[in-house]
């Protein structure tokens, strides 16, 4: 396995991905949520992750990295270099195909983002989860500062 530069070629491939890997994530807040409050919050996220996705793909501050394995895209990880903030930057969204989760491919991303980010002189890195596993993992590689917070919501 080795990870690369996301190419035009891939972004089919990591959109993918990327719905495969969330549907999980999905169905526990819907079953917390209920459809309703789920339905209001979060319609199409498919769409927007998609369009998520080619935003990162284009923007001049954003990048994608893949990890490939025999020609075929395992898993993704992004991050985008703050404009205001500067020596800092934020790992975006990122994510693995199911069936090759737990293997190490997200622990490898997130080194290959750090590394980056470190020859391109940033200090000061941040990264934004809801779920456990997205935590245990990003703690895996070095974070450990952390700020909790906490989501309400209520049908009035
Ligand atoms: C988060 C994610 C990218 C991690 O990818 P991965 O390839 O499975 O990660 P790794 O194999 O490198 O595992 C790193 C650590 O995460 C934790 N972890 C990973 N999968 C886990 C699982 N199913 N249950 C509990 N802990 C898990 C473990 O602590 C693991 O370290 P260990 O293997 O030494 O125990 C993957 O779970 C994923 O795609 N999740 C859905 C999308 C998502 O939540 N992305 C993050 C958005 S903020």
């Amino acid at each position: 396995m080795y990870i690369r530069k996301c190419g035009k070629k891939d972004v089919k491939s990591v959109k993918k991905i990327a719905l495969m890997a969330f549907a999980a994530n999905k169905k526990i807040q819907k079953k917390i949520l209920g459809n309703s409050i789920f339905k209001t919050f979060y319609p199409d996220w498919q769409k927007k992750k998609e369009k998520t996705i080619e935003y990162l793909c284009k923007s001049r501050d954003c990048r994608i990295y893949v990890a490939e394995k025999d020609n075929k895209i395992l898993g993704f990880a992004s991050f985008r270099l703050s404009k205001d903030k500067p020596l800092t930057a934020e790992i975006l969204t990122n994510g693995v195909s199911p069936k090759y989760q737990k293997q190490g491919i997200g622990s490898a991303l997130y080194k290959k983002l750090i590394s980056e980010l470190k020859i391109l002189g940033i200090k000061y890195v941040h990264v934004n989860t809801d779920n456990e596993i997205a935590e245990k993992a990003y703690e895996k590689v070095g974070f450990s500062k952390k700020i909790q917070t906490t989501n309400y919501f209520m049908k009035i």
